[in-house]
């Protein structure tokens, strides 16, 4: 009898299995979605609601276990690319985000990266939680962890900015072109430069 119930829980889960990678995976994703998935490991999710769109999304899985999820009427427009390398990352992006064009994540190391929503990411914005390579000091101390990222609501990332491991943008505030965060920023301020520097306080932000 426990041999059978085995069978049976085996069974399933080879359905499940099938039912994820060809008709989720394949299907669902790709094809109506026009997402395409990359999956070198075991174990990785990926969720995306009926109502956001993607056009040409690439999310490549290189470890197990990791998970991405997409929130409610996000806009992800041209050719986007999430990376995610090792096991146990996590990108969580909330409601009503936009990407714009090659805008890319990369995440690795077991890191977490989470997008408030409202959020708009212009042409070209690059957020990365680890280097990808390791460093090491003389004493063999390893010198470039990988850090999660925090983007609050309600953030404007302009063309070509790059949020760099383990910072935190603060709810309402508007990085500039071409600027790179390597620290936190507080909510409601304008940064710019590399690295970023607040040169605005106490400021909002409207898409139209
Ligand atoms: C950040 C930004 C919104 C600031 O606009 P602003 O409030 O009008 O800023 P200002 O033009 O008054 O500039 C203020 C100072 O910051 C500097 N500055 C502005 N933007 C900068 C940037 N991206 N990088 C470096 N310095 C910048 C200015 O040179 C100026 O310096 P100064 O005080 O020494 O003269 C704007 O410059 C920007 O980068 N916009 C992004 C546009 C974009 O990517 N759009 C994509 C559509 S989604």
């Amino acid at each position: 009898m426990l041999v059978n119930r085995l069978k049976r829980w085996k069974d399933r889960s080879l359905l499940l299995k099938f039912l994820y990678e060809y008709i989720y995976l394949r299907y669902v994703l790709n094809i109506r979605y026009n997402v395409k998935i990359r999956d070198y490991g075991k174990g990785n999710s990926v969720w995306i609601p009926r109502n956001t769109r993607c056009d040409n999304l690439m999310i490549t899985f290189k470890g197990n276990n990791n998970i991405v999820r997409i929130g409610e009427g996000c806009e992800l427009k041209n050719t986007n690319m999430i990376y995610i390398q090792d096991d146990g990352n996590e990108l969580i992006i909330s409601d009503h985000v936009i990407f714009d064009q090659d805008v890319s994540i990369v995440l690795g190391e077991g890191t977490r990266c989470e997008i408030g929503s409202n959020s708009i990411f212009a042409k070209g914005v690059r957020i990365r939680t680890c280097d990808q390579h390791f460093i090491y000091d003389s004493q063999n101390h390893r010198i470039n962890t990988s850090k999660a990222i925090y983007i609050g609501n309600h953030v404007w990332c302009g063309a070509s900015a790059i949020i760099m491991k383990g910072v935190s943008i603060g709810n309402g505030s508007v990085i500039g072109m071409d600027t790179m965060v390597t620290k936190n920023i507080p909510d409601n301020c304008i940064a710019v430069g590399k690295p970023a520097k607040v040169i605005k306080n106490k400021i909002y932000w409207k898409e139209y």
